[in-house]
This record gives structure tokens, C-alpha cells and sequence, in this order.
């Protein structure tokens, strides 16, 4: 089973809204399947919305050059620029979407300069193209190396410990990314070392990714996992149950503060006042250094019958009023350390990071 997969100029998706019940393959052929994926979450966890996004632009670069309203180079390049802004608003706060889209950006604009608007041909927009596909590529090629190395330096953290118990939140795993995932990737390269004895998987009201997502890519890995409600954390941790906290993260600012699924921020406040180590991995491409605090990270609010159905039935009043944000903030002050593939980031994070660029 793969997450996504590029072939023969198709991105193939996994629908992640329909496990743990069907795998189910979209074939996008079209920029605009792929933009409709990641808003329903059909692929979804930060890295793997950028790879999807990369492709889709290399989609929508092969559209602008065969659409006849778009006989010029500068024409197709504006066309494509602005489909990539709608696909950059399907999701505000993951910023590698962002981090993707600017990268294939900055990549059609340094290919399209120096080019004399009267030696163009068909050929020049495919060569184009073609380097937009392999930048796409390469993204995937590198999501993949990332996470094996996060999952080792991850793992070195936990050196000389046994029977490890991990508690999760979400689903940070290899279907959130290109490879074997964040979270998840350090928790696969525990239990291949021998030290790991159990996750505990929050389930993840309202979307249960870590119930539909987590538990179910553990077990086909055969790595023991328990689930566990949101609201059953607590629990957890006051009767000793957990040695450990890892989480992915969607945007990370330059001080640490770290923006991830809905519910991150109290598992973290719970872990600090149990004695727990709060532990966040992710890729540099989750780092957002244009930011100072958390409260500048733009938070995804969601449709409001997420909360007022559980699946598909109805487990509120139709009309009831809902909050329903994606994500919240977990201050920098209840991290202890935030694994990336350059190694573990301790506080201070403002110089850490800083030292990491
Ligand atoms: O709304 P989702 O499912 O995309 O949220 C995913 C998360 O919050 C993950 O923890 C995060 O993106 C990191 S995935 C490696």
C-alpha cells in the first residue's frame, strides 16, 4: 500500500477518508482532483499535502500548455501562478503547502527568465514542464530520506531505555508523508531496535485520523498499538502508563511554538504537569522562520458538521453552534525537544532553530 504515488503523468492518492474500511486509488489527472483531496483530506498530514501539491502544479503546468486561450509563454506562466494560489488556499495552516508551491514557484520563474518571447515554441513550455515534474520529484524523493532520518535521530533520544511506551496524537505516520513519517517514523525505528512496547493512540475527534489512520498503519506493521479517546490521555498518563510523547507538526515558528492537530496542545499541557517529555518531529520544511509565536500561525477552522456527526450519523441538533478548528498551538515552554532530519532541537529553540538554518 502507497499514499500517493506519481505515474505515468497521474498522481495516484490513497483515499484517507475511506480507511480503515477500503483502500481506495483517485487517479488525478487534473490539478483541480488533487486540490479538492487535500481539502477534504482525502490526503492530508503536512508533508504528504506538499508532495500531492507539487505534482498537481506539474498537472496544472501541463494544462496551461495545451490550452489554446494561452498562446504565449507569459500567458501560461500567469495562468499557472494563479492555480497555484487556489491550490495554496485549500489548506492555510500546513505550511508545506506553502513551502511546495513556492519552491515549484521560484523554480518556473528562474526557468522562464532570459527567455527571448520570439524564439519561443511548443518545445520550450514542455521543457518547462519537464522540469517542474522532476522538481516534483525530487520533492518526494527527499520527503522519503527526511523521515529516515528523523526516525534515527528521533530514536537516539530514547538510547539505553526498554519497554518504551509512546503516546501519539493524529496521524503523523507514512500516510501523512512520502516515506515511513515523522512521529511515526521514530516510533517504527524504536520498535525495529527493540525498545518499544506499546503505543497509545489518541483517537482524534472529529476526523479520526489516529483511529482510522494510526492504529490501522500500525497494525499492518504489526507494532502493538492501543487506542484510546482523546479524552481518555489523562488517564493514561496518571496511572504511568506513558514514558513518552511524539507528535508531527503542521508550522513550526522560530521561538518553537508548534502548530498540529486540534487536541496537541492539551496532551502537551497534561504531559508537563505528569513529568512526561513532550517530543514534536518534523522536517525543516515545517519550519515557517517568518514567524515569531504561535499566535501568528493561521489556524484552518473546519466545516461545523465535522463536530455534529460522528461518521455519518448525526450526534448533535442539526442547527447547534460548533467550534471546530483543525489545529491549535502548543507553546514552545512544554516541548522537550523537536526531532528533525539535521537532529534533536532542544530548548533554548530560538537559538536551536536558529543554529539549525
Ligand atoms: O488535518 P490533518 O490530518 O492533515 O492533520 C495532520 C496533523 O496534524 C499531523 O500531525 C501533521 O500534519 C504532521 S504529519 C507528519
Amino acid at each position: 500500500m502507497y499514499t500517493l504515488r506519481w505515474i505515468k503523468g497521474q498522481l495516484e492518492l490513497l483515499d484517507q477518508t475511506l480507511l480503515p474500511v477500503k483502500t481506495t486509488y483517485i487517479h488525478c489527472t487534473d490539478w483541480r482532483q488533487v486540490a479538492e483531496a487535500i481539502k477534504m483530506l482525502r490526503v492530508r498530514g503536512a508533508p504528504a499535502i506538499g508532495v500531492a501539491a507539487a505534482y498537481a502544479y506539474v498537472l496544472a503546468a501541463k494544462e496551461a500548455g495545451s490550452d489554446a486561450k494561452l498562446p504565449s509563454l507569459a500567458e501560461k506562466q500567469k495562468q499557472l501562478v494563479s492555480w497555484a494560489e487556489e491550490l495554496r488556499s485549500t489548506r492555510p495552516t500546513a505550511i508545506n503547502l506553502m513551502w511546495a508551491i513556492d519552491r515549484m514557484n521560484q523554480l518556473l520563474s528562474k526557468l522562464t527568465t532570459n527567455i527571448d518571447s520570439k524564439t519561443q515554441t511548443t518545445d520550450t513550455w514542455n521543457s518547462i514542464v519537464q522540469a517542474l515534474e522532476e522538481e516534483a520529484v525530487q520533492i518526494e524523493k527527499e520527503d522519503k530520506a527526511l523521515t529516515e532520518a528523523m526516525a534515527s535521530a528521533g530514536a537516539d533520544i530514547f538510547k539505553g531505555q526498554q519497554h518504551l511506551r509512546i503516546m501519539t496524537h493524529c496521524n503523523a505516520g507514512a500516510l501523512a508523508t512520502a516515506g515511513i513519517g515523522t512521529a511515526l517514523g521514530v516510533i517504527r525505528e524504536l520498535y525495529k531496535r527493540g525498545q518499544l512496547e506499546r503505543v497509545y493512540a489518541d483517537e482524534t475527534r472529529p476526523l479520526l485520523q489516529g483511529s482510522r489512520l494510526t492504529t490501522f498503519e500500525l497494525m499492518e506493521d504489526k507494532i502493538p498499538v492501543t487506542l484510546q479517546t482523546d479524552n481518555m490521555a489523562a488517564y493514561a498518563m496518571q496511572h504511568g502508563l506513558i514514558d513518552a510523547i511524539i507528535v508531527g507538526a503542521d508550522r513550526i515558528t522560530a521561538q518553537g511554538d508548534v502548530a498540529n492537530k486540534i487536541g496537541t496542545y492539551g496532551v502537551a499541557v497534561l504531559a508537563k504537569y505528569h513529568k512526561i517529555p513532550f517530543y514534536v518531529a518534523a522536517p525543516y520544511s515545517t519550519f515557517d522562520l517568518t514567524l515569531t509565536s504561535g499566535n501568528q500561525i493561521p489556524i484552518e477552522m473546519r466545516d461545523p458538521d465535522e463536530v455534529r456527526y460522528f461518521g455519518n450519523r448525526r450526534t448533535a441538533p442539526a442547527d447547534v453552534d460548533v467550534l471546530n478548528p483543525a489545529f491549535d498551538v502548543t507553546p514552545h515552554e512544554l516541548i522537550a525537544g523537536i526531532i528533525t532530519e539535521r537532529g534533536v532541537l532542544r530548548p533554548d529553540f530560538k537559538e536551536s532553530i536558529q543554529r539549525m538554518k
